[in-house]
């Protein structure tokens, strides 16, 4: 067999369960089709019940739909045991579904009920889906938690301060749970994506997602490329895969460099030059 075929068409997940929460849309979405195309079995938690059933229904027989408000205990212990008792396991929990309250804000124009409810979604949420995988996953000795967290674990005044607060908060959680849950053989690791226009509120007033997209890659450090949903799904399928076998603890950050890149020498050096002329 010709090695590129073989190649393209390796499985990376065959055989193995995967929970994606927030598998309705935006990279979510993008992660459900590529764990699916690479041989898992995978079940979409989220609350947009028409989006999450249609896709399931698109994708096929192993793709599965249940509603789950992450921020809901017994959603999440529903979903849990709901897919055990399909598939008799749980290799992979994907926590990712997430949401901001705006794309910036003053500490003084953010209320409390705003921070209350980013921090519901996005850290107890998270907090509860790694509760409860851990909870299939330690009599296993064996599993892989993911968050998506955000460039803003790693730098500052890209969002929000409710939104930032909540994405360092996982971050956190990622770190204390692979001291944990590393004693048990389950890794775990967190993605942090640049700007990718999705659903999110952040993006709606972008009339033109395309232009969007050309704009926050112009800005962003990396040239001639645009971050899509799918390149952060393709970080979570080497995460959750056994190619990432000894990797945990890592916050994956899939930025073009952004976050550690300050630009302020280079543009005082282009200054200079167009002094000199
Ligand atoms: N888009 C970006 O620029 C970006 C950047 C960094 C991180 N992120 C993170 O990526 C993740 C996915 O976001 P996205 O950009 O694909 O946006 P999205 O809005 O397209 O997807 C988020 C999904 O989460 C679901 N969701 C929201 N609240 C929920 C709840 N309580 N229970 C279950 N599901 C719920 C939504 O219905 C939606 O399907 C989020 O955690 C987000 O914070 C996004």
């Amino acid at each position: 067999m010709n090695p590129a075929s073989s190649a393209a068409s390796y499985k990376r997940l065959e055989g193995k369960v995967a929970i994606i929460t927030g598998g309705a849309s935006g990279i979510g979405a993008s992660t459900v089709q590529l764990f699916n195309e690479h041989g898992a079995k995978v079940v979409i938690a989220d609350i947009q019940d028409n989006l999450g059933q249609t896709l399931a229904d698109k994708l096929g027989e192993n793709v599965s739909y249940i509603h789950c408000d992450v921020s809901n205990e017994e959603d999440i212990c529903n979903l849990i045991d709901t897919t055990v008792a399909k598939y008799g396991t749980l290799d992979i929990m994907y926590n990712n579904a997430g949401i901001c309250d705006s794309a910036f804000g003053r500490i003084l124009e953010t209320t409390k009920s705003d921070l209350e409810r980013v921090l519901n979604v996005n850290v107890v949420g998270a907090f509860l889906g790694a509760k409860h995988a851990a909870r299939v996953m330690v009599p296993q000795r064996k599993g892989c938690i993911l968050f998506t967290t955000s460039a803003a674990t790693s730098i500052a005044g890209l969002s929000s301060h409710a939104y930032a607060a909540s994405k360092c908060g996982v971050q956190g959680l990622v770190r204390n749970l692979t001291a944990e849950l590393g004693q048990h053989g389950i890794r775990v690791n967190c993605v942090s994506p640049y700007a990718v226009v999705t659903g999110m509120p952040m993006f709606e007033k972008a009339h033109d997602p395309a232009l969007m997209e050309m704009a926050l890659s112009g800005i962003g450090n990396l040239q001639g490329q645009i971050l899509k949903a799918e390149g952060v799904a393709k970080a979570a399928l080497y995460l959750a895969s056994d190619e990432a076998n000894y990797v945990s603890g890592l916050n994956l950050l899939v930025d073009g460099g952004y976050s550690v890149v300050n630009p302020s020498m280079t543009k005082f050096v282009e200054s200079l030059g167009q002094l000199k002329k």
